[in-house]
């Protein structure tokens, strides 16, 4: 399979530079499992690659300058003077490969042009983090074609700064540490902290079982405010706390926080805390060889995300109960929230039923139809060619 992706974006690559590119990069998408909005927080978080990931067929230049052309773009080439990258200077798709460049430039490495071209599966706006697997298809392709020797959280930590940095949406790390650390058939248990991973074996198929991706189709950006606006209350409520971090506390903490707290802070130390302990309930029962036990804490997993963090939306809710009604053992949203996708843990023989009841579901609320896929989960970014 990635011999037959890489001779395709090769032969892109051929039409739109000319000539051999040096090598083809793949990075994946992810869904998160559970640790939802704790990565900010240095908490835990359990994120799985999908199968859908973005290629990077790239060449490098010695005349600075950087060009960018992507099979999913307006068919224009955006050429942009390594030297004259600077932060919000880039728009569009590009100012994330060109965000990678500038970042490892700041880390002082001696990065110049290239021609890349890119190609993706990952579903944009869906929440399934197409921005981090562009950087991070980008970030291991220089990492290669310059001999830079960077370690995998390193990769990651130069991609979260370039979209912090250079495209201006403050996320956190797990995306990016999920797209370049993830390995085939394991979710990853992340310690936003040390960035320290583990990898957690995860045989869905194996225990009859699948893990559904239903896309609402509802978009949101994360530059928009909302999620600056739930960091600092968690970081204000760590600073009132005392505490580093809110991943310093632990459920039995929690009465003495929360009376300690000012009412609007109460939801949002109360979903931190539960929901890594949520994160260690359900690497708990992987390891126990129990999947299936998953779904009731991936629901409740929504409820404090709905109730607590507010930032579900009718969509996600809907998607969750109808699935649940459905016959899903435990379904909530991933990813950042306001929208985007809800993952749903079901039995195989009945993953068709249950995307159709939600497909059903939305037509009756008058939603647009949600688009479904399937998680599997995948290898993390790597040459492929
Ligand atoms: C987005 C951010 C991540 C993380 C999630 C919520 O995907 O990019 O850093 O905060 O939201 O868990």
């Amino acid at each position: 399979m990635n011999g037959a992706a890489a001779a395709a974006v090769r032969e892109e690559f051929r039409r739109v530079h000319g000539g051999e590119p040096d090598g083809v990069w793949a990075a994946p998408g992810r869904v998160n499992l559970i640790g939802e909005h704790t990565d900010y927080c240095d908490g835990f978080a359990l994120p799985m690659a999908l199968p859908q990931r973005t290629l990077v067929a790239a060449r490098r230049r010695d005349d600075g300058l950087l060009r960018l052309h992507s099979a999913q773009g307006d068919g224009r080439t955006t050429e942009l003077r390594v030297a004259d990258l600077a932060p919000g200077g880039t728009g569009g798709w590009a100012r994330y490969p060109a965000g990678v460049v500038w970042a490892l430039r700041e880390r002082g490495l001696d990065v110049g042009g290239a021609d890349l071209h890119v190609s993706s599966t990952v579903p944009t706006g869906a929440g399934l983090s197409s921005s981090a697997a562009l950087e991070c298809a980008v970030a291991v392709a220089y990492d290669d074609l310059h001999g830079l020797g960077l370690d995998r959280p390193v990769l990651a930590r130069v991609a979260q700064h370039a979209e912090n940095a250079f495209a201006g949406v403050p996320c956190g790390i797990m995306d990016q540490m999920a797209s370049v650390c993830c390995t085939a058939g394991h979710a990853l248990h992340l310690d936003s902290r040390s960035l320290e991973v583990r990898q957690v074996p995860l045989d869905l198929t194996g225990h009859g079982l699948s893990l559904l991706v239903l896309d609402t189709r509802v978009q949101h950006d994360l530059a928009d405010g909302a999620y600056a606006a739930l960091r600092a209350g968690c970081e204000r409520a760590a600073e009132l706390l005392h505490v580093p971090a809110l991943r310093e506390l632990t459920e039995p903490d929690l009465p003495a926080a929360l009376a300690a707290l000012p009412p609007d802070l109460v939801p949002l130390v109360r979903h931190q805390v539960t929901e890594n302990a949520r994160v260690e309930r359900t690497v708990d029962h992987l390891a126990a060889g129990e999947p299936e036990a998953l779904g009731p804490v991936l629901t409740a997993g929504h409820a404090s995300l709905r109730d607590d963090y507010r930032i579900s939306c009718p969509e996600t809710d809907l998607a969750v109960e109808s699935a649940v009604a459905a016959g899903a053992l435990g379904a909530r949203m991933t990813g950042g929230g306001f929208g985007g996708s809800v993952i749903a843990l079901v039995p195989a023989e009945a993953a068709a039923a249950v995307a159709a009841a939600v497909g059903d579901a939305f037509a009756a609320a008058g939603f647009t139809a949600p688009a479904v896929l399937e998680a599997v989960p995948s290898a993390g970014a790597e040459r492929i060619g």
